[in-house]
């Protein structure tokens, strides 16, 4: 200690009734400035997961070992930095909005220590958020591992790396073996809850309020409290749970931006969207979104994805499957009804729902999704790295006629830049989003994966080939009769993108102009 250091004990100016900081005068004496007081930007304005693509799509899983598949089933994945980075460019290259990583302290025993081997998710996001141009990167934050005044640093920190394209998965910690590794208990369910309410609270004030302020509750107990800067998205990091009891959805009506639950069917899935969404709506006057995981498998034949789904099965760790469902079953009230069914959704898929299928069955899936609420979803895949880049070829085209995803990033937005592969995927960004805090662009043309073809404009814009979707150069037709033909109600290219679609490519194919405002 030097003797300029005071601490508490030994001062003798300080009482119970003020903070050390007020008695050691340590506020400052003039104002702050205000990129220091405000969060920067709009986060509808930085973060991809408030596109208006009409389902959403994104990647769960790819910071832990096996992913989303408790089985031996061969793969290329792996979780070391070098590969969860690649699927990262990917997925980014490939236009998808979100990667949500599974926050684990320890792994599920069996022969594969199913999702032991993992990277802690806020390093993880910051590493992948300064490595990436577009895509929207999450932190899993199990709250009561985190005080909130570190966490709510932290996430402001991803949020600047990134320029507001950074979100927190708030978790409450169902898997009791690895709470206790913190202090030793693991409190009951609803008061999970209550104590998320509480550390959620205090975090959204340290991201709001100018000024230090005291906070006194049933957890927390904190003196001359304060965090600068605030976050770069405002108001505040977007916020995601997937809380599905009835403690849990009113924790996530109450407080996030979009709500993860896993439903057996889709009706299921219709009635429990309305609900969420009628309960934000009218006990809180505020929207949320719905979304749900899972694992997609997608072969040319549907013989194939079956089998290689059911590889998946025959290959699975059924040891490190029958000790999540015993932990589940006695620690989380969602899954305890389900369990005995979802042995081998465990195994396959981390108990999220299965889309397996040739290209067109998934785009039929995905389109039933969308029918009954969900507006996006986060996958497993068994090789997330290869067939995010069959998905890309496969299934995005048929998505896009299915008016699933459109043509445009609607934050501004870029197009794609005319390359043979561009229009199917928002591969390169030709106009780079910009971003208030960083005053270089970012993204850019010719931008994309290191690994996928650079893409490049004829520089006449009349020369540019409007887009061709993979499927229809496949096939030779336009729409797949067994596709649901959704183009009236969500057709690819909206009105506002059309000045800037035909000056990169020439004429709009009249069927895929939709009308919107704005
Ligand atoms: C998409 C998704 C991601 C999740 N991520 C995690 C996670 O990373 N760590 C974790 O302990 N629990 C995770 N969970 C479990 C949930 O936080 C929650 O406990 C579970 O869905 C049960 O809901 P309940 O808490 O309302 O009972 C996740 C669930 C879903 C659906």
């Amino acid at each position: 200690m030097t003797s300029t250091d005071v601490s508490p004990e030994t001062s003798p100016d300080i009482s119970p009734d003020i903070s050390a900081a007020e008695a050691l005068e340590l506020n400052p004496t003039a104002p702050r400035p205000p990129e220091e007081t405000r969060p920067l930007v709009d986060g509808r304005q930085t973060h991809p997961l408030y596109n208006d693509q009409p389902m959403k799509l994104g990647l769960f899983g790819t910071n832990c070992s096996y992913g989303l598949i408790m089985s031996h089933a061969e793969t290329t994945y792996r979780a070391t930095w070098e590969h969860t980075l690649q699927v990262a460019r990917t997925a980014e290259a490939i236009g998808f909005e979100a990667l949500v990583p599974i926050a684990r302290w320890r792994g599920f025993g069996g022969t594969t220590n199913f999702n032991g081997n993992c990277f802690e998710t806020y390093a993880w996001a910051a590493g992948l958020a300064q490595a990436t141009e577009r895509i929207g990167i999450f932190a899993t934050s199990h709250l009561p591992t985190m005080h909130p005044i570190v966490a709510a640093k932290a996430a402001t920190t991803i949020d600047h790396i990134s320029g507001g394209r950074f979100g927190l998965n708030l978790v409450m910690g169902w898997f009791s073996p690895e709470m206790e590794m913190f202090d030793g208990t693991q409190r009951e369910h609803d008061e999970r809850y209550t104590f998320g309410q509480e550390w959620l609270d205090l975090v959204l004030k340290l991201w709001s309020e100018e000024g230090s302020f005291d906070h006194h509750g049933d957890f927390f107990n904190c003196r001359g409290v304060e965090s600068y800067p605030k976050p770069h998205q405002a108001p505040r990091p977007i916020l995601i749970n997937a809380g599905n009891s009835k403690a849990g959805v009113e924790f996530s009506a109450r407080n996030v931006d979009v709500n993860f639950a896993s439903l057996t069917t889709f009706e299921e899935m219709k009635a429990y969207t309305d609900t969420i969404r009628g309960k934000a709506r009218e006990e809180h006057q505020r929207d949320i979104k719905t979304m749900t995981y899972g694992l997609v498998v997608c072969r040319d034949a549907e013989k194939e994805a079956k089998a290689a789904f059911q590889h998946v099965i025959d290959k699975g760790d059924w040891g490190a499957a029958e000790n999540v469902m015993k932990i589940a079953g006695m620690q989380s009230q969602s899954f305890n009804e389900q369990i005995k069914q979802f042995q081998e959704r465990f195994i396959a898929g981390w108990a999220g729902f299965p889309i397996v299928g040739n290209p067109e069955q998934v785009t039929e899936q995905f389109a039933q999704l969308k029918e009954n609420g969900m507006e996006g979803m986060i996958m497993g895949m068994v090789d997330y790295n290869e067939e995010m880049k069959y998905f890309d070829a496969e299934v995005m085209p048929l998505l896009k006629q299915a008016g699933l995803r459109h043509w445009a990033y609607s934050l501004g937005l870029p197009l794609g830049d005319g390359s043979a592969d561009d229009d199917v995927c928002g591969r390169a960004a030709a106009e780079p989003v910009r971003c208030a805090r960083h005053r270089r662009p970012r993204g850019g043309p010719g931008r994309g994966h290191p690994g996928l073809p650079a893409a490049r404009a004829h520089p006449d814009p009349r020369r540019r080939r409007p887009p061709r979707h993979g499927a229809q150069r496949r096939r030779g037709q336009e729409v797949h009769p067994r596709l649901p033909d959704l183009r009236g109600r969500h057709p690819a290219v909206p009105s506002r993108f059309a000045s800037q679609y035909r000056e990169r490519y020439g004429e709009l194919p009249s069927e895929t102009v939709r009308r919107s405002a704005g």
